[in-house]
């Protein structure tokens, strides 16, 4: 696409948001990447020290549901493109507050779809990207895979808030012309996930030898992506994607939780010199998720027929980079479970 170069990247203080900032500051000296960020519970400006004093980075406080602030920072910026990531992303937290993810996810995207229709006035060369996820899908039983031509059929309050957001965004395109492109991807993996999603969270429990909750039977089947392949799929879709297009990004990858939970703690226990079988006992089936999706899985062929795109990793050494980064960034999750997360984290444990 173009050669836009002045681009607005929200909720970059976050997980796969932090990976991708870093990855167009690094990659393109030439363009000025602006990090809106409301730095929420989940925000982490820690993850963005690599880039903090880069000449073609600027960190924005702000938050997406502010619309005088939007208009402030489009005014004096005048972006070229946007690339949507801010979100409130847990399902555990948007079955307890539904509205927090309503406002969020579907008022704070219409306000940058609205600041981006008022703003640009040429729309050449312009992009408004939003990143999805594939549980806009619902969920599927034991065969079959999520296509771009897959109905939507959220059953959380977060996949309804962000099949919602995918729902204004192509409205904006069929009614404004917007140019927009959209991505929906299946579950990330790597560092800096906030120990509130599965990977991080078992990893902290078995290094603190605490109980490992797995919700129902275990049975349930996510498709696991390295997080920088995630980032670079972004890159490549922003760049080349066809305006208008929805494109599936998967990992080809997918385990059951217990599985998953059981290779990490065989992995865990070599690391920490333990018995072989010893993390392993830490495991409790605890009561199901509400509405909890059976299995996602993603056809990813569009995006590596059109665009050349395929997960670069494998999964053994992508797995194996995790627990590593982790067992070697104590501070990290040391800060966050004594800071905002705890009072989540605590009364978490005491409901299951
Ligand atoms: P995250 O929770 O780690 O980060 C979200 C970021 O958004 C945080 O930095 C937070 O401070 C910021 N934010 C939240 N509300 C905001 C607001 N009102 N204004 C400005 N900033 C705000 O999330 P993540 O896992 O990195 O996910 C990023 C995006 O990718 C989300 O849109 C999510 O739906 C999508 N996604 C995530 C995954 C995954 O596996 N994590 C997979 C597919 C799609
Ligand atoms: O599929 C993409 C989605 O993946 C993203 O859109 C979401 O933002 C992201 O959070 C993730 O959603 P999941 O609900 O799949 O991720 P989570 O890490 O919360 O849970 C993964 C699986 O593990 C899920 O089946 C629930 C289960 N689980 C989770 C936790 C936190 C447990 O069994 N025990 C737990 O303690």
């Amino acid at each position: 696409m173009s050669d836009s170069n002045k681009i607005l990247i929200t909720g970059g203080a976050g997980f796969i948001g932090s990976h991708l900032v870093r990855l167009m500051v690094d990659k393109y000296p030439n363009y000025h990447i602006y990090n809106l960020d409301a730095l929420t519970y989940a925000g982490n400006l820690e993850n963005l020290k690599a880039v903090e004093n880069k000449d073609n980075y600027t960190f924005l406080h702000g938050d997406i549901c502010d619309k005088n602030y939007l208009e402030e920072i489009f005014s004096k910026y005048q972006f070229d493109g946007v690339i949507h990531l801010a979100a409130e992303s847990h399902v555990d937290r948007s079955i307890e507050d539904p509205d927090a993810f309503a406002i969020t996810n579907v008022i704070g995207t219409l306000n940058l779809l609205n600041a981006c229709k008022k703003h640009w006035l040429d729309l050449k060369d312009k992009r408004f990207y939003n990143v999805s996820t594939d549980e806009v899908y619902g969920s599927l039983g034991d065969t079959g895979l999520f296509s771009e031509d897959t109905s939507y059929d959220p059953r959380s309050p977060y996949s309804a808030s962000k099949a919602s957001a995918d729902h204004f965004v192509r409205a904006y395109f069929h009614t404004y012309n917007l140019p927009i492109v959209i991505s929906n991807c299946s579950n990330n993996y790597g560092p800096e996930q906030f120990p509130e999603k599965l990977i991080p969270l078992m990893i902290n429990n078995i290094k603190k030898k605490i109980e490992l909750p797995v919700y129902g039977e275990g049975t349930n089947v996510r498709d696991w992506l390295w997080v920088t392949d995630h980032a670079q799929a972004i890159d490549l879709i922003y760049h080349q994607g066809k305006t208008g297009e929805t494109y599936n990004i998967g990992g080809n990858n997918e385990w059951t939780n217990i599985d998953l939970v059981k290779k990490l703690c065989a992995i865990m226990d070599q690391k920490l010199n333990r018995e072989e079988g010893e993390s392993e006992k830490l495991i409790r089936f605890v009561k199901d998720r509400a509405g909890h999706d059976k299995r996602y899985a993603i056809d990813a062929s569009k995006i590596k027929n059109e665009l050349g795109w395929e997960p670069s990793i494998a999964f053994d050494e992508g797995f194996e980079k995790t627990v590593d980064w982790y067992l070697h960034n104590e501070k990290w999750m040391e800060k966050i479970i004594s800071g905002a997360y705890k009072a989540y984290y605590t009364k978490q444990y005491k409901n299951r």
